[in-house]
């Protein structure tokens, strides 16, 4: 299993506010390399899938609605450490909650609309970047 390797998204709400070039540039100058990278939405179906493991949380159905409501950005990110530094880097999951400095704390408004997925395991940043790249799309 590698453990070099993560997978993120700029969500539908940093997207729509114009937040792609600040995150990417925050992402990279933490000291990670993009080796693949996809301008893409997902359906309904597709959001649903890529979160069932939440399927009988009670924010699942908000969420699907949310994660198909406009483009996103997929990335494959490679750094030492990768899954624990991105975590790291992108802060709890409820922005209110998280670090100074952190790109949700910076970018996010909601515990929803909150700017940036990254995994949390080894297994789940391969499974999820193969959900959105080929192996001719990474880098
Ligand atoms: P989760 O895996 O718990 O958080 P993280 O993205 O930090 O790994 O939840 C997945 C997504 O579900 C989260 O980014 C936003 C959404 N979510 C809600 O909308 N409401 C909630 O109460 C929680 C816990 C998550």
């Amino acid at each position: 299993m590698e453990t070099n390797k993560t997978f993120t998204m700029i969500k539908p709400d940093a997207v729509a506010n114009g937040h792609i070039g600040a995150i990417l540039d925050k992402i990279t100058k933490s000291g990670f390399k993009i080796v693949a990278l996809k301008y893409t939405a997902l359906s309904a179906a597709k959001a649903g899938e890529f979160y069932a493991v939440h399927k009988e949380r009670p924010f699942y159905s908000a969420l699907v609605d949310f994660m198909s409501s406009g483009p996103i950005v997929a990335a494959i990110l490679e750094k030492d450490n990768a899954v624990e530094d991105f975590r790291k880097l992108i802060g709890a999951t409820d922005p209110s909650k998280a670090e100074e400095g952190t790109i949700r704390q910076l970018f996010a408004k909601s515990i929803e609309a909150n700017a940036v997925h990254g995994s949390d395991s080894d297994e789940n940043a391969q499974i999820e970047g193969s959900f959105f790249f080929s192996a001719f799309e990474k880098f």
